[in-house]
Order: structure tokens, then C-alpha cells, then sequence
């Protein structure tokens, strides 16, 4: 009776963290979703965010915001592929962004090759 209810307790437990993980993996995915949707990709039309720091035409609002974007989603596992080569990616964009912000030389071009879609992607981004 009472290894029944250590089984139980235990099984209980388990089906909780298997719950917790899986809820928590599908709310991190909408994070990197959203951030793709307002700062990489911009309805047709006009720029993303991304683009006009590649062009030097984002505003220091901007800069900030896409700054603690990247440092947000540098802060949660990604959907696929490993968490280290992810964090070293997301912390190269946010070293770049930082350079842009001042305004150091070459930084719009060092973000650009940051910035590349398809290196991270083939790499992180489910199909
Ligand atoms: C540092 C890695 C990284 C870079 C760089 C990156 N992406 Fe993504 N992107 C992702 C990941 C990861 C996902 C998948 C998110 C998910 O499905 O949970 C994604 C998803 C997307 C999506 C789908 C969003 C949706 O769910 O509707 C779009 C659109 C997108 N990215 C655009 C871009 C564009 C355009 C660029 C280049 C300017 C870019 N991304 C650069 C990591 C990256």
C-alpha cells in the first residue's frame, strides 16, 4: 500500500514536469517567432528592423529594441539544434548591435554578416 502510493506520487510528478517542459518549449518557440516576425521580417513593403541597422538608418529607439530582442531569445533554448552554438549566434548579433550603437566603424557591415538568415536557420529553425 504504501510503495503504491511512492509509485503513484512518483508518476504524478513526472507527468508534471513532462507537462511543464512541453508548455514551456511551446511559449519559448512564440518568443523567437514573434521577434523573427517584428524585427526580421517586416510586412511587405517596408523594412525590417534588421535592414535598416544593415543600412544605417535605424534609430537609437530601434537599435535598443532589437537589442534586448536578441538578448531575450539569447536567453531561451532554441527550437532546434544545440543551445551553445545558439547562445554564441544570438551573442554575436547582440555584440554587433552594440557596435552599431557606437557608432564604431564597419559595424553596420560586421551586423549584416551576423545577421544571416539562412546560417541560422538550416541550423535552429524546425521545418
Ligand atoms: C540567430 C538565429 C537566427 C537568425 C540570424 C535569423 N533567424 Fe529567423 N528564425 C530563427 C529561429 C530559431 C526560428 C524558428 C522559431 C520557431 O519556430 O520557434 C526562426 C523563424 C523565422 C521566421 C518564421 C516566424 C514565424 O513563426 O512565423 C521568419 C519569417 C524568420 N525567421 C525570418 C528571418 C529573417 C528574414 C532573417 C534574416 C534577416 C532571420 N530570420 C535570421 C533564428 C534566426
Amino acid at each position: 500500500m504504501h510503495r503504491s502510493f511512492v509509485l503513484f506520487l512518483g508518476a504524478a510528478l513526472a507527468s508534471l514536469v513532462v507537462f511543464a517542459t512541453v508548455s514551456s518549449r511551446g511559449a519559448d518557440d512564440k518568443v523567437i517567432s514573434d521577434f523573427m516576425k517584428k524585427y526580421h521580417k517586416a510586412p511587405q513593403g517596408t523594412d525590417p528592423t534588421c535592414k535598416k541597422v544593415g543600412a544605417g538608418t535605424a534609430t537609437d529607439a530601434e537599435l535598443a529594441e532589437l537589442l534586448k530582442g536578441y538578448q531575450d531569445i539569447c536567453a531561451i533554448d532554441p527550437p532546434k539544434g544545440e543551445k551553445a552554438a545558439w547562445v554564441e549566434k544570438c551573442q554575436t548579433l547582440v555584440k554587433a548591435v552594440k557596435a552599431v550603437q557606437a557608432k564604431e566603424t564597419g559595424a553596420a557591415d560586421a551586423y549584416k554578416k551576423a545577421v544571416n538568415c539562412k546560417s541560422c536557420h538550416s541550423v535552429h529553425k524546425p521545418d
